[in-house]
């Protein structure tokens, strides 16, 4: 386990390679010391706040995690709530392995997406939208924002999951996926067994707020999941931390 204070370097940071049949998958989130994800039901936070729960120097090691991947996936829920195309570092960093930007990834059951958003408009590469059986007009408003559209059929939505995260790697060479959230996607991956790892900050502040979400978000227990400290990175009164997620 390591322990270091001052900014996570991400050069310092081996990925794993992947399982064998799908891609190494990590979470990445951020809560407040009280462990919550969300500012409260409305998710809009309090004046002065600052725009998100981590800190800038969260924001920028986002940024710089990202980069060490090839597909950022997100649920709906966070791209109509945040309809913008993941950021990336602006100068790229040396633990950066990709020759091309990272594949955004949206999970939908609907397909109700923000299609004039920046989401769509700004990503250097076409969004890969997963989703279930979608009506004809649906799945045309989607191609037709630029979006490829993977359906996987009215079935469950473990198989649907697993489905596309055998598809990502098989097809779409997919070896690292970085699952941005948000609570209820992540609790879907976790419950399948298929996460990795989870990075998550715990931002120097308090939300308080009933209402708000935590990290994962679901009906099922997670008990059986056992987590394995990796390292723990310290900025100021913010903590970055990483654990290896078994069973
Ligand atoms: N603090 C953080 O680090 C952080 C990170 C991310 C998000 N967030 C917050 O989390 C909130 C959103 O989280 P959330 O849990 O409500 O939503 P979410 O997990 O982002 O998205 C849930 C949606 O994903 C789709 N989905 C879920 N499972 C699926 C499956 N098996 N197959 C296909 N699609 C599937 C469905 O979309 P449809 O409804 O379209 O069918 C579902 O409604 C936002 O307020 C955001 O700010 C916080």
């Amino acid at each position: 386990m390591t322990t270091i204070t001052g900014i996570p370097p991400l050069p310092d940071l081996p990925l794993p390679p992947p399982a064998a049949r799908r891609p190494y998958v990590a979470i990445n989130m951020v809560t407040s010391a009280d462990g919550k994800t969300t500012w409260g039901p409305e998710n809009i936070p309090p004046p002065g706040a600052g725009p998100t729960i981590g800190s800038a120097v969260d924001r920028a090691w986002m940024k710089t995690l990202r980069s060490g991947f090839d597909a950022i996936a997100r649920g709906a829920g966070t791209v109509r709530r945040h309809p913008y195309y993941p950021g990336l570092p602006s100068t790229p960093s040396p633990a950066g392995t990709l020759a091309t930007p990272p594949q955004f990834v949206v999970f939908t059951r609907t397909g109700e997406l923000p299609l004039d958003s920046r989401a769509f408009r700004e990503s250097p590469r076409p969004v890969l939208v997963v989703a279930g059986s979608l009506p004809y007009q649906q799945r045309q408003r989607l191609e037709k924002a630029g979006a490829i559209v993977w359906e996987f059929g009215q079935g469950a939505d473990d198989d649907r999951l697993l489905a596309a995260l055998s598809r990502l790697y098989q097809e779409a060479g997919v070896r690292r996926l970085l699952l941005e959230g948000g609570p209820h996607l992540n609790h879907q991956f976790l419950r399948l067994g298929a996460v990795d790892e989870l990075f998550f900050t715990v931002a120097a502040r308090l939300i308080g707020r009933s209402g708000s979400l935590s990290l994962v978000e679901g009906p099922d227990w997670l008990a059986h999941l056992r987590l394995e400290l990796v390292s723990v990175y310290q900025h100021q009164s913010e903590l970055f931390l990483r654990y290896k997620i078994h069973g």
